[in-house]
Order: structure tokens, then C-alpha cells, then sequence
């Protein structure tokens, strides 16, 4: 049995196979309509989320299962004290597979340790998001046509954001890739990162704080929100919620095919007016969103056609 913790539970391989899974799942939907008849996923969230519990849930509905789970800690048996560990025991007998996200990093990898059957981690704190990944490496590969060979400007919150940690993770096995790191300097990537992870690959990097500065280099520019909830004080969120907003204005300096790319939810940092241009897909990558989320069930469900 397989669980999903992190992007590299993948080899590239099995990424590349999931992710053509993914794209005959979007060119022919109907194939797989009733691939997962008789199961249920349950989808248990201890943190707030709109898109990836809902994708989650509409990729099971979408391949004939069901779905059942809670969407906040308030409303399940956390809040009478119940540890992680135990629920997925209770939840093992009552679903096929179990999508998790919770506040606290490693919760979903503790989850997965005493369960009998895959979890998938929906997002750990500020530690990994991995099916936010795989969404992005869909959305690029479709869009882009490669993997490699890329200048990736990442701009916003880099110390908190974990879809941002987890990309880089993920990236760093293709060739060629180049990362811009465009933060605040209260927001900057962690220091692991840089260090165990950067250096130790040989993989190159810039930081910057000035966006215009670095713009027309840019093949993907991820944008991210400041992450509000994982800040110690109000004050120093206020000071740097609308450090960057990206508008039309900028968008001049970015080169023709650069594309923006953003797990929302948006907040101020890319202005609506910019929704427009052909380069924004994030909304393209929520449907991508969709449709690796049923691969990902299918694989670690092990449902072949
Ligand atoms: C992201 C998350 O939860 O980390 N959202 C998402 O799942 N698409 C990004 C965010 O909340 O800012």
C-alpha cells in the first residue's frame, strides 16, 4: 500500500505516468466515469480549504465513487481531544482512501503510519503540499511542453508557503531549472532549503526583492499569497500583505510566453485586471487540479482499465 507524502514518493517515472493518466483522464473523462464504483474517500480536514477539498471530493465523484469526511477540526472529533492517530484507525474501516490536511507538519505522515489504508497528504502546516505539485507540473508540462529548461521566478511568501516547498522539491530532479526567489526578506525561503536542498543539488538560484527587477527573465513567475494564519502577530502581516501586487502595468515587462501560475486562493497580489492576459492560467491549473487528483486516486488505489 501507498501513501503520498511528498512529491519525491514519486520517481519521475511514475510522475510522468501519472501525468499522462492525467491527461487521457481530461481527453476522455467517460472512460473512467465509473472506474471507482463502490469506493469512498474521505476527506479530512483539520485546516480551512475551498479548492483542494473540493477537487478532491468532485475526482471521486467524478470517477463513480462517493465521498464522506469533516472540513474543519471544529467539527470532528479533534475538538474533543481525539489524536490523529486514532481517527484514521476509525476512518480505515469506513473509506478506500483518506485525503489529509492538518495545521501541524508531519500530521498526514503520522496519520499514514497507523492506517491500513493510502493517505494522502492535502497539506502539513507550512511543510508540503504535494498535490498542489502535482497540479503545477501538469499545468506546466501541458502548457510549457517541458519540464526542464526553465526559469522559475517564485514571488511572496517563501518561508511559509508550503506548495512553494514542495515545487521546489519536485523541480529539482529536471534539468535545467533555475529558481528566482522574489520575498520580503521577513519571507524569505528557509535556510534548509538553500542549503540541504539548493546548494547540495547544484541547482541555481537568485533572491531578490524587487519583482520588475527579475520579470523578463522569467519563463513561470508562481505567485503566492502571504499566509496570514501561520504569522506570530497581526502587525507584521499587515506590514506585508500587499508587498507585491502584480498588475498590468508589470506584466509589460515579462516576456510573451512567461506564465503566471497560483495555488489560490488570491488575495491583493495579482490584480484582477491581470486575469485576462493569456499568460495568468491559474485558473487553467485548477482544472488541471481536478484531473491529477483522479489519477492519483486511480494510482495509489491501484485501478488499472
Ligand atoms: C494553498 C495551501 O493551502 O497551501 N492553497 C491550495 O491548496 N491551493 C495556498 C494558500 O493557501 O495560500
Amino acid at each position: 500500500m501507498r501513501h503520498l507524502m511528498s512529491p519525491l514518493d514519486f520517481s519521475v517515472e511514475e510522475l510522468y505516468q501519472l501525468l499522462d493518466l492525467a491527461e487521457d483522464i481530461k481527453l476522455a473523462p467517460a472512460k473512467y466515469a465509473h472506474a471507482c464504483d463502490g469506493k469512498i474517500l474521505a476527506t479530512c480536514f483539520y485546516e480551512p480549504s475551498t479548492r483542494t477539498r473540493l477537487s478532491f471530493e468532485s475526482a471521486m465523484l467524478r470517477l463513480g465513487g462517493n465521498v464522506l469526511g469533516f472540513a474543519s477540526a471544529d467539527s470532528s472529533s479533534a475538538a474533543k481531544g481525539e489524536s490523529v492517530s486514532d481517527t484514521i484507525r476509525m476512518i480505515s474501516a469506513y473509506a478506500d482512501i483518506c485525503a489529509m490536511r492538518h495545521s501541524k507538519e508531519g500530521a498526514p505522515m503520522v496519520a499514514a503510519s497507523k492506517s491500513s489504508i493510502p493517505v494522502i497528504n492535502a497539506g502539513d502546516g507550512g511543510h508540503q503540499h504535494p498535490t498542489q505539485t502535482l497540479t503545477d507540473l501538469l499545468t506546466i508540462r501541458s502548457l510549457k511542453g517541458r519540464l526542464t529548461n526553465l526559469t522559475i521566478g517564485l514571488c511572496g511568501d517563501l518561508k511559509f508557503g508550503r506548495t512553494v516547498h514542495s515545487l521546489i522539491n519536485a523541480l529539482l530532479r529536471y534539468k535545467d531549472i533555475r529558481f528566482v526567489f522574489i520575498s520580503p526578506k521577513e519571507l524569505r525561503i528557509p535556510s534548509y532549503i538553500q542549503e540541504d536542498i539548493l546548494t547540495k543539488n547544484n541547482i541555481p538560484f537568485q533572491e531578490v526583492i524587487r519583482l520588475e527587477d527579475v520579470l523578463p527573465q522569467l519563463d513561470l513567475l508562481y505567485m503566492t499569497r502571504v499566509q496570514r494564519e501561520r504569522f506570530f502577530n497581526e502587525e507584521d502581516y499587515v506590514r506585508l500583505k500587499d508587498f507585491y501586487i502584480l498588475n498590468k502595468e508589470k506584466m509589460e515587462l515579462a516576456k510573451e510566453d512567461m506564465l503566471i501560475l497560483h495555488p489560490l486562493p488570491r488575495v491583493n497580489e495579482i490584480s484582477v485586471e491581470v486575469d485576462s492576459d493569456p499568460r495568468a492560467v491559474y485558473f487553467q491549473q485548477v482544472q488541471y487540479g481536478l484531473y491529477v487528483r483522479m489519477a492519483l486516486i486511480l494510482t495509489l488505489l491501484e485501478i488499472s482499465l
